[in-house]
Parts: C-alpha cells; structure tokens; sequence
C-alpha cells in the first residue's frame, strides 16, 4: 500500500513512523510534512489550508489510502472530495467534524444526545452574553464558537474578567477576527483525560487513555498550548470506568451523528473532566490529538493501516487493537516565548544521541532538515517519546532523551505525569 498522510506536526510523524512499519505499507508520502517525518516518508509539498492543493497533492501521488492528521482539512472539506471521487480516506466529513469546528454545535449535539457535558449558553451578540453572564458561579469559561488553535478558552476568575473576555472576542482584540458566537459554560473541577476512539461511523474501537498537559507552565500556569507533554498508562482508567465512558459518551455520540445523517468516521477525540458528578465532555475533537498520538501509538502493537483502513471502510467492528502493557510519556521541547512569538531557525544537536536510547522515539514537530543539520520551525519543535514498564521508567526515558537534545532557546515542563506518581504514593 502507500499512504499519504496530510499534517506537518509531531503527530504526523507519529502516524508516518506507525504506518511505515505496517509490513503491508511499502511507501508513506507525508504532504507537507517536516523535517524530520522525512526519516521515515517522502515529503509532497503542500499547502494544508488550500483544499485545491490538497486535491492536486492525492491526484499526483495515487494513494491507496490518506489519512488527515489536522482539523483545517476536515474544516475545508477534503475527506467529503476525497469520498466522491471514490478514495479511501481516514477522517470525518466536514458536517461530522462540526463536533470539533462549532462548539456551538457540539454543546447543542450534545444536549440532544444526552451526552454529559458543562451547563452553558450560546450567545449570538455581546448584550446577550453580557447578561447570560449572571447565570453563572465563577470561575466561568467562556469559548469562542470556531477553531481557534487552543486559543479560544478562557477561563475567567471576576465577572470583569468575564466581561472583558465577551468584548474581546466579539470585538476581534482578541483573535483577530469578530467572533459571531460565543459559548458561556459551568467550570468544571477535576482530573482531564484525552480518550481518543476510532469509528467508521457505527462501530467503535478505543485507544488507550491519556493525559495531556496543555498549560506553558510548571503546577500547570501559565497560558494554553497546543499541548506540553502526555502520559498513558493502563491505571488511570479502570475497566468498569472505561465501559461507563464508552456507553454514556462515546456511542451516544457516535449513534446520534449516524441518526442525524453525518456518520462520524475517523478519530473521535473525547477531552474529558472526570468530575465528582462522573465524566463530563470539555470539547470533542474531530482528529487524532498532538501530542496525545505521539504516547498513544508508541504503545500500539497492532498494525496501525488495517485500523485506519477497517474505520475508512465501515469495517471496524472485528477490529480490536492490541496495546504494550504499561506506560509512556511524551515531553516537548519548544521555542522560547511559544505560545506567543518566537525565533526559528536555531541549530539542533543531540538528536542521535537521544534516538539511540532503546524505548526512545523522537518525533518532530516543527523542524527543517537542511545541508545535514535539522533546524527549529515551529513553536512546538520536538515531541521524546518512551514506552516502558512503568510510568516511572517510560518518563525517566523520555527525560533522559530530551536532556542529550540542544537548541538555543529550547524549553520544556520538567514535570510530565508527576501529577499521577503524587497520586500514586
Ligand atoms: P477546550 O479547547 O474546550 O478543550 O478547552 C481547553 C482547555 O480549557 C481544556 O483542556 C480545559 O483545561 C479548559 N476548560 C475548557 N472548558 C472547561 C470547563 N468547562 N471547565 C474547566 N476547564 C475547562
Ligand atoms: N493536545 C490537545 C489537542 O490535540 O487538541
């Protein structure tokens, strides 16, 4: 088979370096990818947010398969042109990933399908928020409505903070754009999971739980990121906890996509709250999370095409993965000043020195490999990766990885999963 994957971050390259060692895959073409993905494809260039290109890039190569790592292809409707011209894609159509691109809809959906989730409002003008805002306890959690790259939450102590935060987002100071809607909801208290399932629109078949670590800052300060550092392990969801999820969450989220006429195929990416009333759903996500992928599918035995082709081709229901007993961990190293502005083109060193570690995977997420030398490209730059017996020693490994790796600028939060080990003495 060959297989083209469409993304340029660190869960690309986790997805590229899966498929490449499926014995059924003999070429991954990665569009556009990165640096380092291309040690394990060959890079396609391409632009991810123009749809044409995308066409042009699956037209040109002739996959037998595509998969799409990010939301900005879902949103532009890749998989529904794939679909019509008769391709094999893994991921949702543009009306199913509605449950990641409005979150109007998805607390609506929700709502309909009885799925538990955060008390909220959805307001279409500022006055409207500004008064829906007593409605509320504090803190409250305000969102914007659209994809907003983990930028659109904001979690308001003071009602003036609240009320500066509606202006702001309806007033475009703060993304850019004049928002059109606005999501009000409960804040809710407890530990997050990431529980990622893959569906072909019916059945389901669950990955392995996570934790991801989404503050900049050490004890979890700071603002949002796109994701600082995951753990996985098989104790932090019991079997009885996980059959809850799967029968409360999941398939009610899944049969009610089917019963509204948007089947959701693909990876259904439940962030959750797993609070004192039981697990709540923070927000769906319509795709594989990063760096959720990266800890997920180091612990993958089970070959990773066959999955993604049973949930392309409405085949999932024999399909059950086999995991590595145990744990893994991710950190990442970023740029200086991510999440706000940084410098790229910084040299990086000790890259072998980590790879040659058994149990460690690096994976890039923002680099470029130019004249024999990677160089930084993103604010997010390396994803180490470790499966290991336990907790303990998958993260020991991922630490041990990360300190042989050097770039001007680089930093990373010294204390992914020691929330868990806390919990755990
Ligand atoms: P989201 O993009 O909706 O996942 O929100 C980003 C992050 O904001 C989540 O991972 C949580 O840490 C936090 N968050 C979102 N909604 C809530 C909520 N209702 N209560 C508490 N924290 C929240
Ligand atoms: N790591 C969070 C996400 O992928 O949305």
């Amino acid at each position: 088979m060959k297989v083209l994957v469409i993304g340029s971050g660190g869960r690309e390259h986790a997805l590229a370096w899966s498929l490449s060692k499926s014995p059924r895959v003999n070429e991954v073409v990665c569009a556009p990818g990165n640096g380092g993905i291309a040690q394990v494809a060959r890079l396609a260039p391409a632009s991810q947010k123009d749809l044409n290109d995308l066409l042009r890039v699956v037209a040109a190569e002739g996959p037998d398969l595509t998969v799409v790592g990010p939301e900005a292809p879902l949103a532009l409707g890749l998989v529904d042109e794939l679909r019509r011209r008769g391709l094999l894609v893994f991921g949702p159509t543009r009306a199913a990933a509605m449950l990641e691109t409005s979150k109007s809809f998805a607390k609506r959906f929700m709502q309909r399908h009885k799925v538990p989730t955060a008390n909220y409002a959805v307001c279409t003008t500022q006055e409207e928020a500004l008064a829906s805002l007593d409605l509320f306890h504090l803190p409250v959690v305000i969102k914007a409505d659209g994809l907003a790259a983990g930028k659109g939450v904001l979690i308001c102590q003071t009602k003036k903070e609240a009320q500066e935060g509606i202006q702001g987002l309806f007033n475009g100071k703060l993304l850019g754009t004049m928002e059109t809607s606005v999501v009000i909801e409960e804040f809710l208290e407890g530990e997050e999971l990431s529980f990622l399932v893959l569906s072909d629109g019916k059945h389901v078949a669950p990955l392995v739980p996570a934790q991801d670590h989404k503050r900049i800052g050490e004890g979890d300060t700071g603002p949002n990121t796109g994701g600082m550092g995951v753990y996985s392990t098989d104790a932090m969801l019991d079997p009885q906890m996980r059959d809850w999820i799967l029968h409360h969450i999941v398939q009610p989220t899944i049969d009610g996509m089917a019963a509204e006429d948007t089947p959701f195929a693909g990876v259904l990416y439940c962030g959750l709250m797993m609070t004192a009333r039981g697990p709540m759903v923070l927000e769906y996500n319509a795709r594989f999370g990063d760096p959720e992928t990266q800890a997920i599918l180091v612990r993958l035995e089970s070959d990773l095409v066959e999955a993604l082709e049973a949930s392309a081709k409405g085949q999932l229901s024999d399909t059950e993965l086999r995991w590595k007993p145990g744990a893994s961990a991710c950190v990442v190293a970023a740029s200086e000043g991510y999440p706000g502005s940084y410098t790229t083109g910084h040299r990086i060193t000790g890259l072998e020195e980590a790879a040659q570690i058994p149990g460690v995977q690096v994976f890039h997420a923002g680099t470029t490999f130019s004249e024999g030398r990677y160089l930084t490209n993103g604010g997010r730059v390396l994803a180490v990766t470790a499966a290991a017996d336990t907790l303990e020693n998958a993260l020991g490994l991922a630490y041990e990885g990360i300190e042989k790796i050097h770039f001007e600028g680089m930093y990373y939060r010294r204390d992914i999963g020691h929330r868990a080990l806390k919990n755990k003495k």
